[in-house]
C-alpha cells in the first residue's frame, strides 16, 4: 500500500493558485524532501497530506484512504491516529510542561495519564532530554523545541510523519541535532516521514528530495 498518492492537486485561496496540479506517490517508509522558497506552498501541501485541509481539485489518498471520501471527523480520526506533525507554526502548547506536551496526542487519543506519561517519560530520556520534562516551552533553547516537537510527532507510533520546516532558524549544530533525533526515530518506529525546507539542509540529506516550484513537484 502506498502511504499517500496525490494526483492533479489543486489548492487555491481564493484567486491565488498555490498547488497547480501535484503529483507525488509516497511509498512505505519513504523519506522524503520538499523544498522550496519561502511562499511556495510547502505548508499549504503539508496541511492537505495531514487532513488538515483539502484540494480544490484532484484525488488525494492518505493511507489507503481517499480523503475526499472522508468526513471531518473521519479525517480527524485518522490523523490522530496514524499522522504525526510538525506544524510550522502554533507548535509547542505554552501552558503546558514539555512532558504534558510530549504526552497530547496520547491524551487525545484517550490513553491514561500512567500510560501517556510512560511513554513521553521514555522517549525523553532515550534521547536524554528527561530534565526538561517539566519546564515550559519558553524555558526552552529554539533546537530543544525542536527535538521536542519530534519526540511528540512520533509519541502515536504514526504510519506517517509530516515535518515542516523542522530546523528553519536554527544554527548548524542545533540542525544536526535536530536531524539526529529525526534519524533515530525514524529508525525506531519506521514512520514515513515528508520533511519540508527552504533550501539544502542537513536533515534531508537522506531523502528523496522534490522542489516544489511554480505550484508542481519535481524530483531533483
Ligand atoms: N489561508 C490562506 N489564505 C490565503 N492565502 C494563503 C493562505 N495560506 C497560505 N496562503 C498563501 O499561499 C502561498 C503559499 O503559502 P505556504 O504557507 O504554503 O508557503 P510556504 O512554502 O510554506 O512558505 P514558508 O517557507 O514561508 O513557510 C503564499 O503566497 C501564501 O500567502
Ligand atoms: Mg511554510
Amino acid at each position: 500500500m502506498h502511504t499517500a498518492v496525490l494526483k492533479d492537486v489543486w489548492k487555491s485561496y481564493s484567486n491565488t493558485h498555490v498547488l497547480r496540479g501535484v503529483n507525488l506517490v509516497v511509498n512505505e517508509a519513504d523519506v522524503i524532501g520538499i523544498v522550496g522558497r519561502s511562499g511556495a506552498g510547502k505548508t499549504t501541501l503539508i496541511k492537505l497530506l495531514g487532513l488538515l485541509d483539502r484540494p480544490n481539485s484532484g484525488s488525494l489518498t492518505v493511507l489507503g484512504r481517499d480523503v475526499g471520501k472522508l468526513s471531518d471527523s473521519e479525517a480527524s480520526k485518522l490523523r490522530l491516529k496514524e499522522i504525526g506533525i510538525i506544524p510550522q507554526t502554533f507548535n509547542l502548547i505554552p501552558h503546558l510542561t514539555v512532558l504534558e506536551n510530549v504526552e497530547l496526542p496520547l491524551y487525545l487519543l484517550g490513553f491514561k495519564k500512567s500510560v501517556r506519561e510512560a511513554a513521553a517519560l521514555e522517549l525523553l530520556k532515550k534521547f536524554e532530554l528527561q530534565h526538561l520534562a517539566s519546564r515550559y516551552p519558553h524555558e526552552l533553547s529554539s533546537g530543544e523545541q525542536q527535538r521536542i516537537l519530534a519526540i511528540r510527532a512520533f509519541i502515536n507510533k504514526p504510519k506517517l510523519v509530516l515535518a515542516d520546516e523542522p530546523t528553519a532558524y536554527l544554527d548548524a549544530e542545533n540542525s544536526n541535532t535536530v536531524y539526529e533525533v529525526f534519524k533515530e526515530l525514524i529508525n525506531e518506529f519506521k514512520s514515513t516521514v515528508i520533511i519540508t525546507a527552504t533550501g539544502p539542509d542537513d536533515i534531508l540529506v537522506s531523502c528523496r528530495k522534490y522542489l516544489l516550484f511554480k505550484g508542481v513537484l519535481k524530483e531533483f
